[in-house]
């Protein structure tokens, strides 16, 4: 059994009250860890409540630039959106939080890792699944998914143990949040007859109470990754921070969409995104500026692979590497600036421009200056269409 236990630490009550149990349940000595991956949250406090419930010591790591640089970098250059529309906010905080996980462990000589996820989501799987892939010898414990506390009982453990209950009634749903998103579920939103009301959203405002008149964006990159927002050559994680609350100020990055958990279950889960809509928008119009059109084709196909290779919590795996090295040399082109227009929840393209450019105005015009041979298109009509006639003819197809 386990005599010393890193356990992912929120600062909310589950994982408070996880303390306590696991120092009951394993006689074991717990060491919490808590990462800082711009979600609302005041670090010091975090850690002093950990230690005041009794943790051995309490691990806060500054998590932003890691998680930005490894992790958000990549859903961009992919344009990684699982079901076509969530870009894995939530997904991809799993493998980082395991991996801080497992280090810890090491550092700290524990022989366990523990985390407060329920059994019926997606983030058990992905937390533990990272854990295993890199250190297979360290006993995992789930708390939340062990006890079978209800509602009451877990208050009732946390005032018998001294455990601070937050005295404000309890938000009616499930958040969870970082730097690339927030995640909004249960409450109300398990109706499917409701629409979402507006008290769980923070970092957007209601499409019909956005300002009526529209603001421009102009995102520049290199190399697939924004490096300049309105001509500013800015960190990324700068740029992140402020398209979240323009877009958000214009009722842009609401989703609203029923999802398949890989545990089976179809949910249905509210999404504010507005930084990670308008650069993975942006980004899909600069590819199809600079990309060749077969390149585009099979680079969309793998992006749906890779997208639910991450939310099924594969990202320690061989196919990630190799997606990315195939998305890696995609991003070659992808340098240029996109302009946007934001207008009460709507993305409208401004202006495209790259020196990757593939558009020839001399190609597409109908205009003077055109170049284009019309009479080569009679030459590859024949020939493309040959199997078909062929075939129709063996066929006796009739009109
Ligand atoms: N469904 C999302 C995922 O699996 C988010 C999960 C957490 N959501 C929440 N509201 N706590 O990635």
């Amino acid at each position: 059994m386990a005599k010393r236990v890193v356990l992912a630490y929120s600062g909310g009550l589950d994982t408070s009250v996880a303390i306590r149990w696991i120092q009951e349940r394993y006689n074991a000595e717990v060491i919490t860890l808590t990462l800082d991956m711009g979600q609302p949250i005041d670090l010091e406090a975090v850690r002093k409540k950990a230690l005041d419930i009794g943790a051995k010591d309490a691990v806060v790591v500054d998590a932003k630039e890691v998680f930005v640089n490894h992790y958000v970098k990549r859903v961009i250059k992919a344009n990684a959106l699982y079901e076509g529309k969530y870009p894995l906010s939530t997904s991809i905080t799993r493998p980082l939080i395991a991996r801080e996980l497992v280090k810890t462990a090491r550092m700290y000589g524990a022989d366990a890792v523990a985390h407060g996820c329920t059994g019926k989501g997606n983030d058990q799987v992905r937390i533990e699944v990272s854990v295993r892939a890199l250190d297979p010898n360290l006993e995992i414990i789930a708390p939340i998914r062990e006890w079978g506390f209800s509602r009451e009982e877990e208050i009732d453990y946390a005032e018998k143990h001294g455990i601070p209950v937050p005295v404000t009634k309890k938000s009616p749903y499930s958040i969870d949040e970082n730097l690339w998103g927030r995640s909004i579920e249960s409450g109300i939103l398990e109706d499917l007859k409701v629409e979402p009301p507006e008290d769980p959203f923070v970092w957007t405002r209601s499409p019909m109470s956005a300002p009526d008149e529209p603001e421009y964006v102009e995102i520049g990159f290199e190399r697939g990754i924004p490096v300049s927002l309105n001509g500013k050559d800015l960190p990324l994680i700068e740029i992140i921070t402020a398209l979240n609350s323009l877009a958000g100020l214009h009722g842009v990055g609401r989703i609203d969409m029923i999802e398949d958990r890989l545990v089976g279950i179809k949910s249905r889960e509210v999404y504010e995104v507005p930084a990670a809509t308008v650069i993975i928008y942006a980004h899909r119009e600069l590819e199809h500026l600079v990309m060749e059109r077969n390149l585009l084709f099979l680079k969309n196909s793998l992006e749906n692979e890779y997208a639910k290779l991450i939310y099924d919590g594969l990202w320690f795996s061989h196919m990630r590497e190799a997606l990315e090295a195939f998305f890696d040399v995609t991003q070659e082109v992808v340098n240029g600036t996109i302009r946007l227009k934001l207008y009460k929840g709507n993305i409208i393209v401004s202006q495209r421009s790259s020196p990757f450019s593939l558009y020839e105005r001399s190609l597409a015009t109908y205009e003077k200056g055109d170049i284009f041979d019309q009479k080569k298109a009679e030459g590859f009509i024949y020939i493309w269409g040959l199997p078909l006639s062929s075939s129709a003819r063996k066929r006796g197809k009739k009109p």
